[in-house]
């Protein structure tokens, strides 16, 4: 593994969790780079399940040092709500390490999120109103609040008055909410910071010393290439970089520290929240790729948007994160459909495109071209190798494979560990 990054080939949701758990088992660091508790990972460990937002997934392994990079925003209560709970299930989160440089999610950052998308109307992003946008935009304003102003009270309370008279306006004036009070968010987050301080450390310090003692790391990325703030379909998109060279910024140690770069893909498309989205189907082969494949948010708990296989947007994720490999997905909900498609190209506007388009008049109009392959309808979950994969199934796979250009070397048929499949690149 040396030093790996593994993200979402696709907009989010493909399973990162569950590969990146298996991955972790045989980490020593498992760090997250970008994102806030925007995002959702589901981990299944002997039928117990895990639902993990912020905290990286290494942390149900004790010999893994999880940590929180400065390229992430952090909602102090909801990081402290994770440890306890999972405390309250017997696995010790005193290892977690959280960058100070980092910055805070405030409460005012969570109210603009939600006001902003009411006023948005339809031009609506579907952002999972956590604050991260908001978050994100004081960051890049320079009104951001980090992780160590926590421990210099007369500073964190001198930046957030600051900010605080800034968001007031903005609340009360623009959006016609009640203000909100910096006494009570200064007492709250003066709480949160002596419950975080031992927590609290210069990360990128931590991976470097990892990295030059060979520890095997684990870079994991959260959302998706396609919610990238740079390369997504902006501007449905996440405000950070989940891209590969996210990475890097967000620990900060040098790109060239990374020796792999994995790409989750679902075998499948889904996305959630509003923006474009070719192959998406409205019929009811959609709404089973739905059902079948539980396309339920384990953040917010909305209804996924689901498709066929775009192979244009998985060539573009090879391109822009450098994939070294493909780890793919949900293989097993394809088992219930007779026929399943890959997209392999688009029209849009009179034209025929083969690269993913990056204009987003473009992409609004793309109608794709689909290759269609033989289903398999048998059930694939119990499969304990990937040779007793049926024919269709390993064709439809090999066919991934060569429309991406880079290897598939982890089939997932099940939400399981044992549920993975080891393959060997054709
Ligand atoms: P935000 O990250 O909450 O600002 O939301 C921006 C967009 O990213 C919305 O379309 C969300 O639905 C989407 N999004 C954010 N986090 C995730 C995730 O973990 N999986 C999938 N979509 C996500």
């Amino acid at each position: 593994m040396p030093a790996s990054v593994i993200l979402g080939a696709q907009w989010g949701d493909e399973g990162k969790g569950k590969i990146t758990d298996l991955l972790a088992e045989t980490a020593d660091v498992v760090v997250r780079y970008q994102g806030g508790n925007n995002a959702g990972h589901t981990i299944v460990v002997e039928d117990e399940r895990f639902a993990l937002s912020l905290i990286p997934s290494g942390v149900l392994y004790p010999t893994v040092t999880p940590v929180i990079g400065n390229g992430c925003v952090i909602d102090p209560k909801v990081l402290l709500e994770e440890m306890a709970t999972l405390r309250s299930r017997g696995i010790d989160p005193s290892r977690v390490l959280v960058s100070g440089n980092a910055h805070l999610i405030m409460p005012y950052h969570r109210k603009l999120d939600a006001v902003i998308e009411r006023y948005l109307g339809e031009a609506m992003i579907g952002t999972t109103k956590r604050g991260i946008g908001p978050a994100y935009m004081d960051k890049y304003s320079r009104f951001g609040i980090r992780v160590q102003d926590l421990f210099d009270p007369k500073i964190f309370r001198k930046k957030l008055d600051v900010a605080l008279k800034d968001k007031n306006r903005q609340l009360t004036k623009v959006y016609n909410q009640l203000p909100l009070d910096g006494e009570q968010i200064f007492d709250e987050y003066m709480v949160y910071a002596d419950q975080l301080t031992e927590h609290i450390t210069d990360t990128s310090l931590v991976v470097w010393e990892a990295l030059e003692r060979g520890d095997n790391i684990l870079f994991e990325g959260a959302q998706g290439t396609l919610l990238d703030i740079d390369h997504g379909t902006y501007p449905f998109v996440t405000s950070s970089n989940p891209t590969a060279g996210g990475a890097a910024v967000g620990i900060g140690i040098g790109p060239n520290r990374i020796d792999h770069v994995i790409g989750v893909v679902k075998a499948y498309i889904s996305r959630v929240g509003t923006g474009p989205f070719p192959t998406e189907l409205h019929d009811e082969t959609g709404d089973q790729l739905i059902e079948i494949g539980g396309e339920y948010g384990v953040v917010t708990g909305r209804r996924r948007r689901c498709g066929w296989l775009d192979a244009v947007a998985l060539r573009y994720a090879v391109r822009v994160n450098g994939l070294t490999e493909i780890a793919l997905t949900k293989l097993d909900v394809l088992s219930h459909f007779d026929s399943i498609k890959i997209a392999t190209a688009y029209t849009s506007l009179g034209e025929r495109y083969t690269e993913f388009p990056r204009q987003q008049r473009v992409l609004y109009n793309c109608v794709p071209h689909y290759e269609e392959h033989e289903g398999w309808n048998v059930d694939i979950s119990e499969a304990s190798t990937y040779e007793d994969l049926p024919e269709q199934a390993k064709r439809y796979v090999d066919r991934i494979e060569e429309l991406a250009g880079v290897p598939i070397r982890t089939v997932s048929v099940g939400p399981a560990r044992a549920a993975t499949l080891e393959r060997k690149p054709t």
